[in-house]
């Protein structure tokens, strides 16, 4: 179904084993744009429609959710300018979801610490949300303000709460109940996750969800990112022998 020969890039792909979700650090917009000489600010914005165009490429594929990693916890302690320049960007897509979105069945979705996002964006999410949320193809979560240890701190105190006010023992608190305090809750476990820009770390990024996701990097920066590039980290994954500690 995913795979008539049209599909570009597509060819030798195993559709029985595509990643479900996949996780992607969206890294090298700045030093992509120091290279071309503009501002970083024309990085953000190469990268944002990069996104665009892998998302389309892995819902073709088959793909069910892309993570995608736009703003750090850490990313505040950028200069103000950036930071500025960033929420503008993100504001712009945010409130043009009727035209980004056109003509695709993806589902938007935002995780993350929104309390310290702005009231403007908070409202353009609420409202990017609702509009995509009939859709029944690629659920394409945005990490904004997100951070890995954030989030298992927030499980922490969501389940602390859950046990002070006796909906929940504290006997009873498993790996599973912790999962369902993630953001990532309702959505397929994280299979592979991808860096591009030569950078070999986390960076706080589902620290609870890559216990078991193969990981993929290229020195690629991400503006530059294309779908050959991601059907190769999908070919690489096929070839992984996962074993989840068994023999
Ligand atoms: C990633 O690109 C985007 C964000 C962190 C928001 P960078 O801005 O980190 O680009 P480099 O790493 O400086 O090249
Ligand atoms: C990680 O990239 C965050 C995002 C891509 C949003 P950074 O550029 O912030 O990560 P470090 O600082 O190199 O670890
Ligand atoms: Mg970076």
């Amino acid at each position: 179904m995913f795979f008539k020969k049209k599909t570009k890039h597509a060819e030798s792909l195993d559709p029985n084993n595509i990643p479900q979700h996949i996780g992607i650090i969206m890294d090298g917009n700045g030093r992509w744009a120091k290279r071309k000489g503009l501002p970083r600010s024309a990085g953000h914005r190469a990268g944002a429609e990069t996104l665009k165009k892998i998302v389309k490429y892995c819902d073709k594929i088959g793909v069910k959710c892309i993570t995608a990693y736009a703003f750090s916890t850490e990313n505040w302690n950028r200069p103000q300018k950036e930071v500025d320049a960033l929420m503008d960007l993100l504001y712009m897509y945010l409130q043009q979801v009727e035209e980004q979105f056109a003509g695709t069945n993806v589902i938007l979705r935002v995780i993350g610490d929104r309390s310290r996002l702005s009231e403007k964006i908070n409202k353009a999410i609420d409202y990017a949300e609702d509009y995509t949320k009939g859709n029944s193809g690629l659920i394409l979560n945005v990490a904004l303000n997100y951070g890995g240890r954030d989030e298992i701190t927030r499980a922490a105190q969501l389940v602390a709460k859950d046990v002070a006010a006796g909906r929940l023992s504290a006997d009873a608190v498993s790996e599973d109940t912790l999962s369902k305090y993630m953001y990532t809750e309702s959505l397929p476990e994280v299979d592979l996750i991808i860096r591009p820009s030569g950078e070999y770390r986390l960076s706080n990024f589902l620290l609870w969800q890559a216990a078991y996701a193969e990981f993929w990097f290229n020195n690629i920066n991400w503006p530059d990112f294309s779908e050959k590039h991601m059907e190769q980290a999908v070919l690489d994954y096929q070839k992984r022998n996962r074993r989840f500690g068994k023999v």
